[in-house]
C-alpha cells in the first residue's frame, strides 16, 4: 500500500467506528480493524478521527465582481481549502451574453486545472439563454460533467440576474435533462427602492446593507422560487439560504414530498446582523446579509432536522482596500467574504462542542453535497472511494487569526474566533496537502471533477 492510516476513528455521514484506512493509487483499498498490509507510509491515528474531506461546493475564485476581481486565485483558494480539511471545490463558472454553457466552464477550466491543489468541479451560472437556444445545451453540460447550473435572482446591473421567466425555464429545461438548479435568491426591486431610500437620507453605513436586505427580501425570492420549482415539478437547490422564513418554506415543500435542497454557510450559523454595526462590518457586507439571531437558530434547527442538507462557503473574498471603497456608501463595498478554510474546521467544532454530531458534520459537508452534486467516488471513508481523507484532532484548539490562513485576503471575519478540535492532516487522493499548519500541496494535481447528471 502507499499509505496506511492506522487505529483512527472513522467517522463516515452513518458510522463512527475505529479501523485502519489502507490506501493505494489514491483510492482507498482496505479499511478495517488491524490490516494485515504494509505501507510505504505508515501514519499513526489513535485518538484522531478519520474523515472524509470536505466538499464546498459554493465558492467564486477569481471572480469579476463588485468592480474588481475576489482576492483568491484558483491556486490560493484550493490551497487555502486544502489547509482546512476541503478536498473538493466547486466554482461558479459565469456565463457572459453570447458564451455558450460548456464554452464557460472549459474557459474557467483551463485557469483552474493549472493552478488547483485539490479537485475542483463547476456549476455554471446562467445569466442569459440567447432567445430560448442554450436550452438545447444543457444535455451537452451534463456530458461535459456539469449538472448543475445557477440562477442569480439578483445583481440585475452586474448582468447577472435572471427574470422569473428565464427561471422558470430553465427549471423546466433541468428537470428534462437531469440538472439541479441552484438559486440566489433575493428581490431585486425591494432591494433596490430600499437602497435609494436609505442612501437618500444620508444612511451609508454597512447596517444599511443589511437594512436594504433584512429577512423579508430573502424570504420572498425563496417563496417564489420555490413556488416554481413546486408548479414545474422540478428539482431546487437554493444557495446560502440565511433567514427562518425561508427555511420554514424549504421544510413546508419537502413535508410535502418536493425535490426542495437547501445550502447554508457558516458565516449565517455563527454571526448574527449585530456585525455590521462593528467598526469592521464591511467585511461582513456580503449578499445575502448575515441575519438576526432568530435565523440562526432557525438554521441550526433545520440543519439538524435535515430539512438544510449542505453546508458551503460562498468563499469571495475581497482585501481592505476594497471593501474600503464603501465607507461611505455601502453599496460600493464589494459583497463577500472568505471562509473556504474555516469551514469544515467550524462545523466540526461544533460537532466537538455538541452542537451536532460528528456524523452530521459529515453528512453535511461531505456525504450530502457528493449525492446532490454527483461526485460518485467522493463523500464518505469507504473501499473504491476517492482518498480524499482528514486526520482530525478533537483536542487541538485554534484560534483563528489572519497570519494562520492560506487564502490570499488580508482579512478575516473569523479573526479571534476559536475552535475546539483543528484538522492535522489532509489528503487529496491519498497525497498529503496539509501537515499540521502547513501546506504541503502542489498547484496542478487538483483534477476536474466529472459528475454524474440526475438521470
Ligand atoms: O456576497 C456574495 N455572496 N458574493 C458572491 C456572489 C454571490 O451572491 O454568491
Ligand atoms: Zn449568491
Ligand atoms: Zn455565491
Ligand atoms: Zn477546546
Amino acid at each position: 500500500m502507499d499509505l496506511v492510516i492506522k487505529n483512527g476513528t472513522i467517522v463516515t455521514a452513518a458510522e463512527t467506528y475505529v479501523a485502519d484506512v489502507a490506501i493505494k493509487d489514491g483510492k482507498i483499498a482496505m479499511l478495517g480493524k488491524n490490516l494485515d498490509v504494509t505501507g510505504e507510509k505508515v501514519v499513526d491515528a489513535s485518538g484522531k478521527l478519520v474523515l472524509p474531506g470536505a466538499i464546498d461546493v459554493h465558492t467564486h475564485l477569481a471572480m469579476p465582481f463588485g468592480g474588481t476581481v475576489s482576492a483568491d486565485s484558483y491556486l490560493a483558494g484550493t490551497r487555502a481549502a486544502a489547509c482546512g480539511g476541503t478536498t473538493t471545490v466547486f466554482d461558479y463558472a459565469i456565463q457572459r451574453k453570447g458564451q455558450g454553457i460548456v464554452e464557460t466552464v472549459e474557459a474557467r477550466r483551463a485557469m483552474a486545472e493549472p493552478e488547483a491543489c485539490v479537485d475542483i468541479a463547476f456549476h455554471c451560472a446562467i445569466t442569459d439563454l440567447a432567445g430560448g437556444s442554450l436550452l438545447e445545451e444543457f444535455e451537452a453540460a451534463v456530458s461535459y460533467g456539469v449538472p448543475s447550473f445557477k440562477c442569480f435572482m439578483v445583481y440585475k446591473k452586474e448582468g447577472m440576474m435572471v427574470d422569473d421567466g428565464t427561471l422558470a425555464q430553465i427549471l423546466l429545461k433541468s428537470k428534462e435533462t437531469g440538472v439541479l438548479t441552484n438559486v440566489h435568491a433575493e428581490n431585486p426591486d425591494l432591494i433596490d427602492i430600499r437602497i435609494a431610500e436609505y442612501l437618500s437620507r444620508g444612511k451609508t453605513s454597512p447596517w444599511y446593507h443589511y437594512m436594504s436586505r433584512p429577512e423579508f427580501v430573502e424570504a420572498e425570492a425563496d417563496h417564489r422560487a420555490i413556488h416554481w420549482a413546486k408548479a414545474l415539478n422540478a428539482p431546487l437547490y437554493i444557495v446560502h439560504l440565511a433567514n427562518r422564513e425561508g427555511a420554514e418554506a424549504v421544510t413546508k415543500a419537502r413535508d410535502q414530498g418536493y425535490e426542495v435542497y437547501a445550502e447554508t454557510c457558516p458565516q449565517y450559523l455563527h454571526f448574527t446582523k449585530e456585525v455590521y454595526k462593528r467598526e469592521d462590518g464591511r467585511n461582513f457586507v456580503c449578499s445575502p446579509p448575515i441575519k438576526g439571531e432568530e435565523s440562526r437558530e432557525a438554521l441550526w434547527a433545520a440543519l439538524r432536522r435535515g430539512d438544510i442538507q449542505t453546508v458551503a462557503t460562498d468563499h469571495c473574498p475581497f482585501q481592505s482596500y476594497e471593501k474600503d471603497w464603501g465607507k461611505d456608501d455601502f453599496t460600493k463595498i464589494p459583497n463577500g467574504c472568505a471562509g473556504i478554510e474555516n469551514m469544515y474546521p467550524y462545523m466540526l467544532s461544533a460537532a466537538n462542542e455538541g452542537k451536532i454530531t460528528f456524523n452530521k458534520a459529515v453528512e453535511v459537508c461531505s456525504a450530502n453535497p457528493a449525492k446532490i452534486f454527483g461526485c460518485t467516488e467522493k463523500g464518505t471513508v469507504s473501499p473504491g472511494a476517492d482518498a480524499d481523507i482528514v486526520i482530525y484532532d478533537p483536542e487541538k484548539d485554534f484560534t483563528i487569526s489572519r497570519d494562520k490562513m492560506h487564502s490570499d485576503c488580508d482579512h478575516t471575519i473569523w479573526e479571534g474566533v476559536t475552535l475546539h478540535g483543528y484538522p492535522v492532516q489532509t489528503y487529496s487522493r491519498g497525497k498529503l496537502v496539509y501537515d499540521n499548519g502547513n501546506f504541503t500541496g502542489e498547484p496542478g494535481w487538483g483534477k476536474f471533477v466529472k459528475r454524474a447528471g440526475r438521470k
